[in-house]
């Protein structure tokens, strides 16, 4: 695969990797060796190279900086038990990142620059993807303006590029959740659909308000009414209710989440009913005051799958049933990790191995 594209690998650093305890990842903090760049110019993508992690020149009138003009994708890849990494699903980033480079005026990515440019890097990176239970490389590819240009106009330059990180549990234990009736993630005809900063920034002053009264996280609803469920977080959110599956169908405002839809595709495997469509908050809240909502939890690349243990609604703490007790999400998450260390039947044709 290496230098297929003519990838210049610039210099190799000196490795970091002894600095990190496997045991004990935060999500985030330490980045692996090397990183990858692409750069668009005069219509086309060029200088494809590998270099050093390390901080970057960026002009100080980047759109990018100004206006938010980037979009970014995750995804994760593993160790299996003969040592090769399997990555997961990573054509779906690549759909969804151009997904995303359209609606920000991006030009799109080739699929080889995406592909090469991954597995060269994790091939070069390859000790940083751990293989202690639990963990994983997470992998954050993104693009941005590299215009050096500050009025408003479709931007000109652009930067690819690829980082990597080994990552322990987003969340270390059960969430609680507050649902959100004032403000709002997306709304129709925005861009609630991309994985772009602008989606992420601004979701974070309500999450801290939340955070102040006890919440992990919010339960985003929709911009127009505040009735109907969207996300949890930086999640999809879905809930066991009658024994059915019921999560909010994709439009302009949700994230077509990629751990949502590996979600999906299981149970309906598994031969469960599963519901795509409008959720009404208070068809949820009834739900959980009757007994039959039996589970709730997020679905993310980040978080995998998150267990809810709680939510909030109006002044009131709705508790849920027990984690223990949820028998289809403590066995999907078994299965996806199952099916992602290459100790489960691929039966989907998930995951690519390096
Ligand atoms: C992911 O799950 O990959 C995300 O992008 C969430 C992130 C904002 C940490």
């Amino acid at each position: 695969m290496i230098d297929t594209l003519n990838i210049d690998i610039k210099k190799i650093a000196e490795s970091k990797i002894s600095q990190i305890d496997f045991n004990n990842i935060q999500f985030g903090k330490t980045y692996s060796d090397h990183m990858f760049t692409a750069e668009y110019e005069n219509g086309e993508w060029k200088n494809l190279r590998i270099e050093p992690y390390e901080p970057m020149r960026i002009s100080p009138a980047s759109p990018a900086l100004h206006y938010g003009i980037s979009i970014f994708e995750g995804l994760k890849a593993y160790k299996d038990s003969e040592g090769k990494i399997n990555i997961f699903r990573a054509d779906k980033n690549y759909e969804r990142l151009n997904i995303s480079a359209n609606r920000m005026c991006m030009p799109q990515l080739p699929e080889q620059i995406f592909f090469d440019g991954l597995h060269t890097l994790l091939e070069l990176d390859n000790k940083w993807v751990p293989d202690v239970p639990g963990t994983s490389l997470y992998i954050r590819p993104f693009i941005f303006s590299n215009d050096d240009y500050i009025g408003i106009r479709p931007s000109e330059r652009f930067k690819f590029m690829i980082i990597t990180c080994p990552v322990g549990a987003y969340y270390a234990k059960p969430v609680k959740v507050k649902i959100e009736d004032h403000f709002v993630r997306a709304v129709e005809g925005g861009s609630g659909y991309c994985k772009t900063g602008c989606n992420y920034g601004p979701a974070i002053y309500p999450a801290k308000l939340a955070q102040q009264k006890g919440y992990d996280q919010l339960i985003w609803t929709d911009g127009k009414e505040h009735k109907y469920i969207e996300e949890s977080g930086t999640m999809n959110i879905m809930f066991v209710i009658d024994g059915k599956l019921v999560t909010p169908a994709l439009g302009d405002t949700i994230l077509n989440g990629i751990t949502r839809d590996s979600v999906l595709n299981v149970a309906r495997d598994w031969g469960m009913d599963v519901e795509e469509r409008k959720v009404p908050v208070t068809e949820v809240i009834a739900a959980i005051k009757e007994g039959r909502l039996t589970e709730a939890f997020g679905a993310g690349t980040a978080a995998t799958i998150a267990q809810i243990e709680l939510i909030g609604y109006k002044g009131e703490d709705f508790q849920l049933p027990a984690v223990e007790t949820r028998e289809f999400s403590n066995k999907v998450l078994k299965e996806l990790d199952g099916i992602k260390l290459g100790q489960i039947e691929d039966r989907f044709g998930w995951v690519s191995k390096i």
